[in-house]
């Protein structure tokens, strides 16, 4: 780590925002930013009050800001009432009613829209329907959809009658599905027939009907399907409603149900440092005023601006910055149904030029595999209409910045590198784009409100120039409430007794300069970060030793030129090694598809290794850093005096399938 904390403080390179953009920006220059800054350090919970008020519409304004009398479980404005989907759709029908809300491109290119009463009319519709169907406040809906329009509606339909909604990516697997189905204990699943994804068609309720059959889900009264592929699907009658059917004949308003500040609007599941998913609780008012600041403050959102994150519905990225904060805001966005390489290597910057986008926000991986097979597209396309560009997700090496920044912004678009988490909600460190300078490399400073600080094992702040770990010192409003049905483990995972239980512990591992910007060095537990995504080395573990040929597995992951991580996984079979070459790679493909089927797709290890035992200590500790060296290829040169079986090092540093 010290290696690459070295190499990236020698990034000097600094790009102030452009005077014109400067003079347009809402925050403007770096005097603005400074008294945002201040103005918060100096009444922490009274200066998010002014935001919440200023920024939310309520039906009844809060009073009270912070409540902080039964740490960690903050609270914010629990006093207010208000709805997430009256702020989405209803405030912008006087307004703007026949302004665009959605430009949805399908993966075959054919576009559909939505104005906002548009918008605002299928959603009430959908939010009919879930109350005909008995749904109620509180109640958890679980959501395993394509990206669509009606994804969207799903998720705001759930806002407005109150019900919490759990969205699993549609790449997860059934198993996946039913994991969280037992956990939130969800009444109803809404589903598509399928997807498509790069000209595949993909089946999703196929997904949701074997999930179903695995028994403990008696808490699921209904599935409600959406037609998106038209393919035949089996049927329950007494459980499957399709969409157009349960909204036919509904009236196409319905009134928001107001709920409290502190109401919980989603479950969303992540992956932590142990083998069951942690489902991540937010709240609404606190949540909502996350999305809507960071809009403002990093995405310098305006009336005119299309904005397209390409991020899926599936994570939280794609809650914040495709179905909650653009909306709450009034602003025009794309979404996309396909991936960036298909039909070629030029579809993002296709989309761009024909939607005539403005803001761009996507990730490091994305940006690294279009450098990668079409690095001239983007010369292609007329990409004048960008102003702003955005990456989320994982650290983005400065050569993909310098290309993101001169060859799609052509040197004219700052770029917001942003820092944040499932848990976190919203953005935390990232640059305020008409004030703040950027570096390549960097995510810069912390918005204002957010009180970020690296510190050493016993809480204390280190120098500037050292690395340690990255904390949260004040309760924000869009954090994470608790994690669902296990507040014990949400004490433990994120305020931990070794700060005392002061701090928030963000699980990564960060610097800070001399000029104070920070530099995100990847996680310090064992989650890994691959293509921006989060897996959990103990989730594919589990998976893997599920398997009836395997005994043991450590996984750990190695860098990667496109995705940042891949995953390596160490194998111990019940049975000997394969004898030949050609037995272990159809060992190592059979495993990819079981852990494919055990999470989902994205959590198939890039590389296997099989050994008759795995390094371990002589307490029976797996030796993880010596796994983390033979997986990226090198020497080992480390202590292994500790070790007890120093030769099955040997064996697992021969090829891997
Ligand atoms: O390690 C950090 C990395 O992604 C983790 C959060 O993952 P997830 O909850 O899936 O949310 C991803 C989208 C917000 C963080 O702990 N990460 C996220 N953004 C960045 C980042 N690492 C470096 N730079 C970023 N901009």
């Amino acid at each position: 780590m010290s290696q690459t904390i070295e190499s990236i403080l020698h990034e000097t390179r600094l790009f102030p925002p452009g005077a014109e953009f400067a003079a347009k920006a809402r925050v403007s220059g770096m005097a603005a930013y400074d008294a945002l800054v201040a103005r918060a350090q100096a009444d922490h919970s009274g200066f998010w009050t002014d935001m919440a008020r200023e920024n939310l519409s309520w039906r009844v304004a809060p009073t009270i800001g912070l409540n902080d009398s039964n740490a960690p479980f903050f609270k914010w404005f629990e006093d207010g009432k208000i709805n997430v989907s009256y702020n989405c759709l209803d405030r912008h029908l006087t307004t703007q009613p026949d302004k665009l809300a959605l430009i949805f491109e399908a993966d075959d290119g054919t576009v559909t829209t939505a104005t906002y009463r548009q918008l605002y009319h299928r959603v009430c519709a959908f939010a009919n329907a879930l109350k005909a169907q008995g749904i109620e406040a509180g109640d958890r809906v679980l959501i395993y959809m394509p990206m669509s329009i009606e994804a969207v509606v799903s998720m705001q339909a759930c806002a407005r009658v109150g019900a919490i909604h759990s969205v699993v990516f549609a790449g997860f697997s059934a198993k996946s599905i039913h994991e969280r189905v037992v956990d939130a204990g969800a009444r109803m699943i809404i589903t598509a027939d399928g997807q498509y994804r790069g000209g595949r068609e993909i089946p999703l309720k196929k997904a949701v009907d074997e999930a179903l059959a695995m028994g403990s889900c008696d808490c699921i009264e209904k599935v409600i399907v959406y037609r998106r592929t038209g393919n035949e699907v089996a049927w329950d009658p007494a459980r499957d409603l399709w969409w157009h059917e349960a909204v036919a004949g509904l009236p196409q308003d319905c009134p928001p149900t107001w709920v409290g500040g502190e109401h919980p609007l989603f479950i969303l599941y992540t992956s932590g440092s142990t083998g069951k998913p942690k489902g991540v609780q937010h709240s609404t008012a606190g949540y909502l005023l996350g999305a809507v600041m960071s809009m403002q403050w990093v995405f310098d959102i305006k009336p005119d601006d299309v904005f397209w994150c390409t991020a899926d519905v599936g994570w939280v990225t794609g809650h914040s910055y495709v179905a909650y904060g653009p909306l709450a805001m009034g602003a025009t966005e794309v979404i996309f149904e396909g991936i960036p390489t298909f039909p070629d290597a030029g579809r993002f910057w296709r989309v761009i030029e024909k939607h005539r986008v403005s803001i761009f926000y996507t990730a490091p991986t994305a940006i690294r595999s279009l450098i990668k097979i079409g690095p001239d597209e983007p010369a292609k396309h007329d990409l004048s209409c960008l102003r702003l560009l955005g990456t989320v997700g994982e650290p983005i090496n400065p050569e993909a910045w310098m290309w993101y920044h001169n060859v799609v912004g052509q040197g004219r678009c700052p770029i917001v590198d942003t820092w944040w988490q499932t848990e976190t909600g919203a953005h935390m460190i990232a640059p305020l784009p008409g004030a703040i300078p950027t570096k390549p490399g960097s995510c810069t400073l912390p918005l204002p409100g957010i009180d970020a600080a690296i510190v050493d094992e016993t809480g204390t702040e280190v120098e500037r120039g050292k690395g340690g770990f990255l904390v949260i010192r004040k309760p924000w409003p869009s954090m994470l409430r608790t994690l669902w049905g296990d507040p014990d483990r949400f004490k433990r995972s994120y305020y931990p007794d070794d700060f005392q239980g002061r701090y928030y512990l963000a699980g990564d591992g960060a610097n800070r300069d001399l000029d104070g910007y920070f530099w995100i060095m990847g996680r310090i537990d064992d989650v890994m970060n691959v293509a921006g995504h989060r897996l959990g080395s103990t989730e594919i573990e589990s998976a893997l030793v599920a398997n009836p040929l395997v005994a043991e597995a450590a996984v750990v992951s190695r860098p990667d030129d496109v995705t940042g991580e891949a995953v390596c996984a160490f194998v111990v079979l019940k049975c000997p090694r394969p004898a030949s070459h050609a037995d272990a790679k159809k060992l190592a493909d059979d495993l990819r598809e079981w852990v494919a089927k055990e999470i989902g797709a994205i959590a198939k290890p890039k590389d296997f290794r099989f050994g008759d035992n795995l390094p371990k200590t002589r307490s029976g500790k797996i030796m993880r850093r010596l796994l983390r060296s033979i997986a990226k290829g090198e020497v080992i040169t480390q202590d292994i005096t500790t070790l007890e079986n120093p030769a099955i090092l040997e064996q697992l540093n021969e090829a891997a399938y």
